[in-house]
């Protein structure tokens, strides 16, 4: 049994609780959080989650659990592991700690997350829920000998869209670190580049090789879309970020030499329904495919029903309509990987590892998204094999990270 503490306790961490309710061996002991700490705890006692505490201070939280969760918002990351930090050093015993993606908002922040796990002989998790999405799973489990028979996929097509963020810190690129590119291309980039990964290789063996992107403000740098961001406090005309993103990386397998391409694609202006993630992959004689808004089920609430639907989020995340015809999800935690993320961490806990997805994993993401931002404010094919490239990332902040969007985003300005 491994007690687990949130740090964090909004969108993604109820998310999470949803998700333990699946997972054997845990218990939900503590939350810590400026806001929603008691909802999310009152939740997880009523669901039989554990006896989940309140605590006040990450440090104290450290004390009263075996995993330490950063579920907190990406500019808070630093000062929550640092204070992790110091709670091992006195004495907190713990036995993992989880990061939610992205691992950080530029490399020299993922450097020190990374260093200070590294320090702490303590095993991460980085939690990155498309990779263990049970559909990729199955598909690559299946395809496991025709891999090495005709060989891995050559090209991987993956999305993630939406109609953009609930909370306003998401939309400021100085604290989220950018605009769908940071906070959904990590998602994509991740799971295109496992899609191309032989079956029995590990999620960081293909060597990057190139990456371009395009970048843009297409929708919410116009109205009504930007009035209605600035009554949320959000000011895209003074700090823009990008809503739309495709990012071209081309891969090299290690031993055998052989290219193969991830193309991601992501944006905040999905005017469709809910969230959709679409994963192709295409490879010598056979291919799959994920669309996450096919489902079993739908429904259709009529207008007359209408006015007694509470939260259109019930049925489908990021859904924007409350009635006519709807998609349904029925296990939403299952179906974006959430439960098997949660079940492969605490089995490598358990063992004194780091789960299939560590800080390092989380790092190299990064790295791989800041090329993406760099290929962008160039206009230029970024070459990860130069050795001065890699150098010059390592201390890299992009330009819209910066709240300077306006001079490289069009649409902005
Ligand atoms: N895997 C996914 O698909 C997915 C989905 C949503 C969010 N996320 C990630 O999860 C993280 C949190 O996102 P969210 O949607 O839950 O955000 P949110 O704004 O809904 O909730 C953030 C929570 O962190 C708390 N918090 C704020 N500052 C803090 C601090 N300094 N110390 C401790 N707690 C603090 C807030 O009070 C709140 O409880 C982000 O990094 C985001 O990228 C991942």
């Amino acid at each position: 049994m491994l007690t687990i503490g949130m740090i964090g306790a909004g969108f993604v961490a109820g998310f999470h609780a949803k998700a333990l309710h699946s997972v054997r061996d845990v218990e939900l002991a503590g939350v810590c959080a400026p806001k929603g700490a008691e909802e999310l705890a009152e939740a997880a006692r009523e669901d039989g989650l554990g006896n989940t505490q309140i605590l006040e201070t990450t440090a104290e939280l450290c004390k009263a659990v075996d995993v330490a969760c950063i579920f907190a918002p990406n500019f808070a990351r630093i000062d929550i592991m640092r204070d992790i930090a110091k709670a091992v050093e006195n004495g907190a015993k713990l036995k993992g700690i989880i990061c939610e993606k992205p691992l950080a908002r530029n490399l020299k922040e993922a450097d020190v997350l990374a260093r200070i796990a590294k320090a702490l002989h303590v095993p991460t998790a980085y939690f990155e829920n498309q990779i263990h999405m049970p559909s990729v799973i199955k598909a690559r489990r299946q395809l496991a000998a025709v891999h090495k028979s005709m060989g891995a996929v050559h090209l991987a097509r993956s999305a993630e869209e939406h109609g953009g963020p609930h909370e306003p810190w998401f939309w400021d690129p100085t604290r989220q670190g950018g605009g769908v590119c940071c906070d959904m291309g990590c998602h994509s980039i991740a799971v295109g580049m496992y899609m191309l990964t032989p079956s029995d290789k590990p999620p960081d063996y293909l060597t990057p090789v190139s990456v371009t992107a395009e970048m843009a403000l297409l929708k919410w740098g116009k109205e009504p879309w930007i009035s209605q961001l600035k009554e949320r406090g959000v000011d895209y005309s003074a700090t823009p970020a990008e809503d739309y993103s495709l990012v071209t990386l081309e891969f090299n397998d290690p031993e055998t030499g052989i290219c193969s391409i991830a193309q991601a694609t992501n944006s905040w202006m999905y005017d469709a329904p809910g969230l959709r993630l679409l994963m192709e992959a295409i490879g010598p004689g056979y291919s799959y495919n994920v669309n996450s808004l096919n489902s079993p089920a739908d429904m259709f609430i009529s207008d007359a029903a209408a006015a007694t639907v509470a939260d259109s989020e019930l049925a489908l995340e990021k859904a924007q309509a409350t009635r006519g015809a709807l998609i349904l999800q029925p296990n939403e935690p299952d179906l974006y990987g959430y439960i098997t993320e949660w079940r492969d961490a605490i089995a490598a806990f358990e063992q004194g590892k780091d789960a299939l997805l560590n800080f390092e994993y989380g790092r190299m993401v990064t790295m791989l998204i800041m090329a993406a931002y760099r290929a962008h404010e160039k206009k230029q094919t970024i070459d990860l094999t130069d050795s001065k490239t890699l150098q010059e990332l390592e201390t890299y902040v992009p330009l819209i990270q910066q709240g300077k969007g306006a001079e490289v985003l069009l649409g902005a300005g």
